[in-house]
């Protein structure tokens, strides 16, 4: 068996986990009823191995859309294996040659975009965003500008900040109370439509400006938004939608926040997700595919413009940025990130994310054809969704039970895909695949016929 030669008895390993791992989102009990629980103890390229040995072609690229460039990767291992010897880690007032050039590098794909700030959680690099909008709000805005709004279905991290930023209801609950501050706007997911209009775009972004205008624009300082919503049900804003958006922002002087967590470093095809629309973020941030996984790193990627408010006064001594991320100062993480990042040029893989992304959707919409529990079918490159619904008319959605049925007979099959799972109360019917950007035509034929199969025995 694959990489279990290591170990004397797998079993041990399986026991220690069981007796003292906590899993993340994941409900204990079965695990002392006879369930064991799964450990991946091997990959390589688009397959993981378990501790069975059992033989997994992963379609969601670590579980949640992060190993890019696939399982395996010498080179990764190798450039953080070298800087590790010779500088592991200093606190990030100080530079390092990794931090340094990688953030270089990263900016010349996002022009418009001027200064990194390192720490090592998508959740992080995002709550980071709300904490200078809020020191700008003190500093520039005489204390107004403070409220950050967010759209519902869309995710941006577990902390209590984030969280208070929680499009997904299910995510949010029973972790309460929030802080002030934090306002929803409506999701702009056509399928499931809100308004009766033709130009649905347009009309979804002016919902935001109704809620700006609703809490008044001079108390309003940002917008964060996901380019293609994740886990709450892969949501591909429709035309019209990013100008309108850009147009508001500009009008009511709020700051765009465009959270890349999932979509950033060629998920979607693109460098990153907002580069499909033409628009100007005044923040960025990224985490996930940023080093495929192989070290922990995040992002948040500022202007110029922002950056200098937080300089233009020496004197006050309290007046740049200060925060810290102890492990923002780690070099692995940056190490780690450039190598990514030249496989991703070196073997093409944005022009494979958009060859392929294409075929898997057009392999999606046969299944659609074939199953009608398939009410539509979305996505922008290696990021798709499938949403199940028990009738194509009132588009009530399929039975959740009946989805996770779907994935874990896609697992038997040996095949990994995903589910909007304890997101959204009533409307976690979304399968999602987001296989690494190395994907082949074979890999892709391989996941839909493992979900032809499921989908065929769970809905009978
Ligand atoms: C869009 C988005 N933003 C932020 C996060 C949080 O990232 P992390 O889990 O690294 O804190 C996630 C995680 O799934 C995400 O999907």
């Amino acid at each position: 068996m694959k990489g279990l030669d290591r170990f004397n008895d797998i079993s041990e390993v399986v026991e220690a986990d069981r007796a003292h791992v906590w899993h993340h989102l994941s409900q204990h009990k079965q695990y002392e009823t006879g369930v064991d629980p799964r450990l991946i103890v091997e990959g390589k390229g688009m397959k993981v191995w378990d501790a069975k040995g059992k033989e997994h072609l992963d379609a969601v690229s670590g579980g949640v859309w992060t190993v890019n460039v696939g399982y395996g990767r010498e080179s990764i291992a190798n450039a953080v294996r070298d800087q590790l010897i010779k500088m592991n880690y200093f606190a990030g007032a100080a530079g390092s040659i990794p931090g340094s050039i990688f953030a270089q590098r990263l900016i010349e794909k996002m022009p418009g975009l001027s200064r990194v700030y390192y720490s090592n959680s998508g959740s992080e690099a995002n709550e980071k965003v709300y904490k200078m909008v809020r020191q700008i709000a003190h500093k520039h805005h005489g204390g107004k500008k403070w409220k950050i709004l967010y759209r519902d279905r869309d995710y941006h991290g577990t902390t209590i900040g984030t969280l208070a930023t929680s499009g997904q209801d299910q995510r949010a609950m029973q972790y309460g109370p929030y802080p002030d501050g934090f306002v929803r706007v409506p999701n702009c997911l056509e399928y499931r439509k809100q308004w009766d209009v033709k130009n649905y775009g347009e009309r979804a972004a002016e919902a935001i400006e109704e809620v700006i205008l609703r809490e008044g624009p001079d108390t309003v300082g940002c917008l964060v938004l996901e380019p293609v919503t994740a886990g709450g049900g892969v949501i591909v804003p429709p035309k019209g939608y990013w100008e309108k958006v850009q147009e508001i922002c500009t009008k009511y002087d709020i700051l765009l926040h465009i959270d890349e967590v999932v979509c950033g470093v060629g998920r979607t095809g693109k460098w990153f997700g907002y580069q499909h629309y033409g628009i100007k973020p005044d923040f960025v941030t990224m985490a996930k595919g940023v080093a495929s996984g192989y070290a922990a790193i995040s992002c948040t990627v500022t202007t110029e413009n922002i950056f200098a408010m937080f300089k233009d006064d020496p004197t006050d001594t309290m007046s740049y940025f200060r925060d810290i991320s102890t492990f923002g100062g780690c070099t692995a993480g940056p190490a780690a990130a450039l190598e990514n990042m030249n496989i991703i040029e070196r073997e093409g893989l944005l022009e494979n994310t958009v060859k392929m992304g294409d075929y898997c959707l057009g392999r999606l919409g046969e299944l659609m054809e074939k199953h009608k529990v398939i009410g539509d079918v979305r996505g922008k490159g290696l990021f798709l969704g499938a949403e199940l619904v028990a009738d194509r008319v009132t588009k009530e959605a399929a039975d959740e039970k009946k989805v996770q049925a779907v994935v874990a007979d896609c697992m038997a099959q040996g095949v990994i895909i995903g589910a909007t799972n304890r997101s959204l109360p009533g409307l976690n019917n979304t399968l999602c695949l987001s296989p690494a950007l190395i994907a082949t035509k074979d890999d892709i034929d391989h996941i839909i016929d493992a979900m032809d199969g499921a989908l065929g025995r769970v809905f009978v």
